[in-house]
């Protein structure tokens, strides 16, 4: 297959507002170098990263002063963004196992520091750390390129990966078994709705909170028990054995009084505010356990293509952009009036 010199992209050129996003039609097609493929972008979706990191939003500040990407220290622009990668293997770099051309490949955007359990704690991010999938093409380490055979669309492929490898690995830090009561917040989401359908897999019984009016979403979804964010405050449950939060925020605390002696607490995002008021004394007279986590393990990532071509999860692809869309698609992200996710087509 021909593949052209130049691309169509969009460039994120500094920290801060849409300004800083470029749409361009004269960036050079990556060369694929050693152990890496190069990839004919078929969708990419729509993620937090993508917004926190042109915001310079990790830093540990919420203005101007303290602005950093994912892993702290020097970002360098410019940047392509996007981190939920579908699409084809049209060349390799040396190094390759030869059988990924021509694939349609679903990437883990995971770039692991080391190896082992280790490898994950201080993990960079495609689209962050080397450039994503907002383009016509893009090269990424053949490792994180998983040949993937499902009816899917590129587009509903592109909703799993961040989410759900996010997802997965909440449930396996907290050791959520069958039989087992988890409850999940920020369920209309993206994170929030991979937790439920991948709970729902391993046979427990799942609570959601939920936004007003999302409440069938998250029941046609096979939740057992749907609660509205109002209704936490005073939900006094005490039978739940694992709580999963992405939303973070003044609510841990109130959600802490559901869990039984021995609880798991996992939480791997803070959309509600990075800051809570907790009462110690639930922690240490319960026995709990407090876990964080970030994105998940290639044996995990490899799982999740299993579950998708197992049909085992579905996609919740609300709506799909084309590339010269994006500021509009993030937009739309931003305003979270949507169930499911949001793609990329370049
Ligand atoms: N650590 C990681 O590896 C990792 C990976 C992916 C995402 N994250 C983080 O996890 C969080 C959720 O990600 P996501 O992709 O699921 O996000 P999302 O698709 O935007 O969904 C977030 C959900 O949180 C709920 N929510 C509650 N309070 C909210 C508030 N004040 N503002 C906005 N939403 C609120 C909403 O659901 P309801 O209306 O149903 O309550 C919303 O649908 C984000 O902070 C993200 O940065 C972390």
């Amino acid at each position: 297959m021909a593949i052209p010199e130049t691309m169509k992209t969009y460039l994120l050129t500094g920290f801060g507002g849409f300004e800083n996003l470029s749409y361009r039609e004269d960036i050079a097609v990556p060369f694929p170098e050693s152990n890496e493929v190069l990839i004919k972008v078929e969708a990419c979706g729509v993620n937090n990263t993508d917004i926190w990191t042109r915001l310079g939003s990790y830093g540990g500040s919420f203005d101007d002063s303290n602005q950093s990407g994912w892993r702290g220290g020097a970002f360098h622009f410019p940047r392509i963004q996007g981190a939920d990668i579908v699409g084809c293997v049209v060349a390799m770099g040396d190094n390759v196992n030869g059988e990924l051309l021509g694939k349609r490949v679903i990437v883990n955007p995971t770039l692991y520091e080391g190896e082992g359990d280790s490898a994950l704690f201080n993990a960079g991010i495609i689209g962050s750390e080397c450039d994503g999938g907002f383009a016509e093409y893009v090269t990424v380490p053949a490792t994180t390129a998983l040949p993937i055979n499902s009816p899917l669309s590129s587009a509903e492929l592109s909703t799993f990966m961040v989410s759900y490898l996010t997802a997965e690995h909440m449930l396996n830090r907290s050791a959520l078994k069958a039989g087992d009561h988890i409850l999940i917040t920020g369920a209309s989401g993206g994170v929030g709705s991979a937790l439920l359908q991948l709970a729902k897999r391993r046979d427990t019984q799942v609570s959601c909170v939920i936004g007003k009016g999302k409440e069938n979403f998250a029941l046609n979804l096979g939740a057992d028990t749907v609660y509205t964010r109002d209704e936490i405050a005073d939900l006094n449950d005490e039978s739940v054995d694992v709580i999963a939060d992405v939303v973070g925020g003044q609510q841990a605390s109130a959600l802490l009084d559901n869990l039984v002696f021995g609880g798991r607490f996992v939480i791997a995002g803070a959309i509600s505010g990075p800051e809570a008021k907790i009462d110690w004394r639930k922690v240490y007279l319960k026995h709990l356990t407090i876990l964080g986590s970030t994105m998940g393990t290639p044996q995990e990532a490899q799982d999740l293509t299993n579950y998708i071509e197992a049909e085992e999860i579905k996609p919740l692809l609300h709506a799909t952009y084309a590339l010269k869309e994006l500021v509009k698609a993030q937009q739309a992200f931003m305003e979270k009036r949507f169930l499911g996710k949001l793609a990329i087509i370049p």
